[in-house]
């Protein structure tokens, strides 16, 4: 049987699915992955010289230019047919009683702008500006940010809400992964590399209560030996291939 009638038979009975996303989901709606060839991220930038603490204390100037940057670019770009059938699983899920949890390594917020309604950013978010003295943090600061760096009004400054390199992620976002991870019937990695942690280590840890596990990438992954399928191919075909065979083309 083919894969995908495979696995949607598979998920046709859960109640309680998390699924673990990253830069794969956003590559077809044009945002860069992280550690590939030549659209990667790090080929064309020096994220890792960027993407740290001390990065920002040095040259907070060009590292909040590079991120607002960032910003802009995220919004030009749209949700793509695989957020779009993730935002419909949920919909359906819910509809029917069920939960569905996106535990998201992506800070463009393309999977809320598709129509999902609880999503986890487990590394903070593009469009987000916290300041260095009292931790708030603002969704509403101008694009573009008026001065590179910007003040904040406590006289500290607004950093990226991004998490870097050496930095913990936030602890809200780790509760709530375990807590979904612990209670789901399913969960599914998609388009991440299963490299960086922790997130490399859901599906494993949602894996020890023997919940059904899927795998969709491009290339085989760490996890592509723990989970049932592991489906070879773009996110933006697949992932709406499964939904329509969970609920049928309806
Ligand atoms: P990576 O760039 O490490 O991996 C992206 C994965 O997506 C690769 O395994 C690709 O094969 C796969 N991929 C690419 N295009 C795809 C497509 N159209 N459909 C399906 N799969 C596709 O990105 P992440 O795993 O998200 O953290 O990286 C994790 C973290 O590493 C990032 O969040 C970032 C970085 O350090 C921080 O910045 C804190």
């Amino acid at each position: 049987m083919d894969p995908i009638r495979r696995a949607a038979e598979m998920l046709r009975g859960v109640h309680r699915v998390v699924v673990v996303t990253g830069a794969g989901v956003s590559a077809e709606s044009g945002v860069p992955t992280f550690r590939e060839g030549q659209s990667g991220i790090w080929d064309r930038h020096d994220v890792r010289r960027l993407a740290t603490p001390e990065a920002f204390r040095r040259h907070p100037g060009l590292v909040s230019r590079w991120y607002d940057e960032r910003r802009r670019d995220v919004l030009l770009c749209q949700p793509n047919p695989a957020h779009r059938a993730l935002a419909t699983w949920e919909h359906r899920l819910r509809s029917a009683g069920g939960q569905f949890t996106v535990l998201t390594q992506n800070v463009d917020r393309l999977h809320q702008r598709a129509g999902n309604g609880d999503v986890v950013e487990l590394h903070g978010s593009l469009h987000t500006w916290r300041c260095t003295v009292t931790g708030r943090e603002r969704r509403d600061l101008p694009l573009p940010l008026p001065q590179y760096p910007m003040p904040s009004e406590a006289g500290g400054l607004y950093r990226p809400g991004v998490v870097w390199f050496g930095e913990d992620l936030p602890e809200p976002a780790m509760r709530r992964s375990f807590q979904t991870l612990a209670a789901c019937d399913a969960v599914l990695s998609i388009g991440t590399s299963a490299l960086v942690y922790p997130a490399a280590g859901f599906v494993e840890l949602a894996q020890s209560r023997s919940v059904v596990a899927i795998e969709i990438n491009l290339e085989p992954t760490p996890v592509s030996e723990l989970v049932d399928i592991s489906m070879l191919g773009r996110a933006g075909e697949l992932v709406p291939r499964l939904v329509e065979a969970i609920y049928g083309a309806g």
